[in-house]
């Protein structure tokens, strides 16, 4: 969704606010804008399009100043064009504002800032922010940003110049990140670290309801109340080379294949072999009633609501407790009632997901204990949830989420093992989870290494216009995010079943046109997976197995199979989403897709 880079120092700010813009696109936007200042007018600039149409638009304008804010949208209110397109100003332009998230009240605002006499140039509700701002300013530019903020209602994260005002640029958040950057070169705000790594991994999280003021020298923060905040200051471990392509053709690809690393990094440090109990610093303040604890719902949306329902078998088979997934979009909806100690865990890559930051507040609102599985460090849902677990993987650019899936799979195994061998769990069980934990990063280098086998089986079938995805218990929630990753980068339809269900409906469906994908490695549904096949096949659809290594009966049935290698049960979905990220990727490849930035897609989901 929509992106923020400010910078303000000893440097132009032009190139360092085009680059940055630059790490933002993953995000997914319409049009991008910025306004540089000189300390004594404005260039302001604004493109319909991607980055290149901003560049090209600019031109060889010269631009000279130090302190600059830019911007990419996401459009929401009017649609996506140049005009609405952020920097906004006032009327007597003065006042540059460029802002994510949405003032739910501006229809009022507007209508009263019109009866004054306020010409709108734009349809977006940001541009009332430029007009009260500007109404506000006496001579303090802070002071009339933290008045606007108690005319508003909705989410921000919002930063500003004023053409009188040089060398300053005042930033405030509520809702929306916002995250500060120092260098010995000047000051930084982004609404996502990627955007200022490259230049300094020192940063300061501004909180809900706070401003900053940043200046070449200096930054300070303070409350909507006008408190002075004294907050530590940070290091990220992300490296620049990591938002990089490094010889990849897309980042869906190269994230594909970090998997060995990123579920590693998920086990790093955390596993004990000889106890079979798993190690995890980040919930230890809860832990006295977490071990206790018997009910646990999981809150997520997307791709990490698929991790959650897997999460949900793997906690049924380790532990005692019950478990619930709730989509957190409709968590609010429901009437639920949660027993005494009750812990909800939020998944979320970004710890930003509007959704699930609303569903974890509510559930806090109900008294439920808050656990997060976070991507993102100091991100608002890591925050705002008592403890919780890091996935460590560095940050996820494309936007169809593949790397943080299967990271948070481990994560959830992690939790699920060390409650469960406080529970019922034996030894023994532990034991061999631990080790076959430590098998997966080299079993996923096995899948991977099928890569052209599973690009010929796409380019075999790319062309369908829909797909089916089947698959039962843990590997149920597979065939879901099979399914969403192909419909989401290769805009082909797709359909993700318990296989149970298909005698309900889909086979209805079932014809030689329509590529049926069979999750059927060997475990307890195996008999039944093969007999959801030659249903299909006796119907002439063709099928593509995810099956188990070395299994020749499968191999008879089907068209085509991709073989995963043998782990246990509860860890098969790991390797098995795998194939399917691939055929996802690959298809996507085939189709000319815009696989990083597919259309109408945001990384970052922040509106409800
Ligand atoms: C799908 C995808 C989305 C996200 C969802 C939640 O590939 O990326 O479905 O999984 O928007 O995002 P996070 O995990 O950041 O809360």
């Amino acid at each position: 969704m929509c992106g923020i880079v400010c910078y303000v120092g000893r440097r132009q700010a032009k190139p360092i606010l085009l680059d940055g813009l630059k790490q933002l696109e993953y995000r997914g936007y319409d049009s991008a804008g910025l306004a540089v200042a000189d300390g004594q007018s404005v260039a302001y600039h604004r493109a319909l399009g991607k980055i290149v149409e901003l560049e090209r638009k600019i031109g060889d304008i010269e631009i000279n100043g130090t302190t600059g804010i830019a911007h990419t949208r996401w459009a929401t209110h009017g649609e996506p064009s140049e005009r609405n397109a952020h920097p906004h100003r006032d009327m007597d332009e003065n006042v540059y504002v460029i802002h994510n998230g949405i003032i739910e009240n501006f229809h009022i605002l507007k209508r009263k800032l019109e009866k004054k006499g306020v010409r709108f140039r734009s349809e977006t509700d940001t541009e009332v922010l430029a007009h009260l701002i500007a109404q506000n300013f006496e001579e303090d530019l802070e002071e009339a940003v933290r008045r606007t903020m108690g005319q508003v209602e909705g989410t921000f994260g919002l930063a500003v110049i004023h053409r009188k005002v040089p060398g300053r640029i005042v930033v405030a958040r509520r809702g929306s990140p916002l995250i500060l950057g120092l260098s010995k070169d000047g000051h930084f705000a982004a609404s996502d670290v990627s955007a200022m790594v490259r230049h300094t991994n020192e940063v300061v999280h501004l909180q809900d309801n706070e401003l900053a003021t940043l200046t070449v020298e200096d930054f300070s923060i303070s409350t909507a109340q006008a408190k002075h905040i004294e907050r530590s200051i940070e290091t990220v471990e992300w490296r620049a080379e990591d938002a990089e392509l490094n010889g990849f053709p897309h980042f869906m690809l190269k994230e594909i294949f970090e998997q060995p690393e990123t579920v590693e990094n998920a086990m790093r440090g955390r596993l004990e072999p000889g106890e079979g109990v798993p190690k995890l610093g980040g919930i230890v303040p809860v832990w006295e009633s977490l071990k206790e604890c018997r009910h646990i719902v999981i809150v997520a949306c997307g791709t990490s609501y698929y991790a959650g329902c897997v999460g949900m078998y793997v906690f049924e088979k380790l532990t005692e407790v019950d478990v619930e997934v709730e989509l957190a979009s409709e968590f609010r909806y429901r009437k639920l009632n949660f027993p005494a100690n009750t812990f909800i865990i939020a998944l979320s890559q970004s710890g930003e997901t509007a959704d699930t930051l609303a569903a974890i507040r509510e559930a806090k609102r109900k008294g439920a204990r808050l656990l997060g599985i976070v991507n993102v460090v100091g991100s608002s849902i890591a925050r705002e949830t008592e403890a919780g677990v890091y996935n460590h993987a560095g940050p996820e650019i494309g936007v169809a989420s593949t790397k943080i899936f299967t990271s948070q799979l481990t994560i959830l195994t992690l939790l699920a093992l060390l409650l469960g061998r406080h529970q019922n769990l034996s030894l023994t069980e532990g034991v061999e989870a631990i080790r076959a934990l430590q098998e997966l990063p080299g079993q996923i280098r096995s899948v991977l290494a099928q890569a052209n086998h599973i690009e010929a089986i796409a380019q075999k079938y790319y062309s369908a216009n829909n797909w089916l995805f089947l698959g039962r218990k843990f590997n149920y929630p597979i065939a879901m995010e099979g399914a969403l990753k192909l419909k989401e980068v290769s805009y082909i339809h797709a359909e993700g079943y318990a296989a149970g269900e298909m005698k309900h409906g889909p086979i209805a469906l079932i014809n030689p046109e329509m590529p049926t994908v069979a999750l059927a490695p060997l475990d307890d549904m195996y008999e039944k997976m093969v007999s959801n096949i030659q249903e299909i096949k006796s119907r002439r659809g063709p099928v593509i197995a995810i099956a188990t290594e070395g299994d020749e009966r499968i191999k008879e049935m089907v068209d085509d199979v991709i073989e995963i290698p043998a782990t246990l049960d509860y860890l098969n979905p790991i390797l098995a989403v795998i194939p399917c990220q691939l055929l996802a990727y690959y298809c996507a490849s085939f189709l000319n897709r815009d696989i990083d930035k597919p259309r109408n897609l945001a990384k970052s989901v922040t509106v409800e």
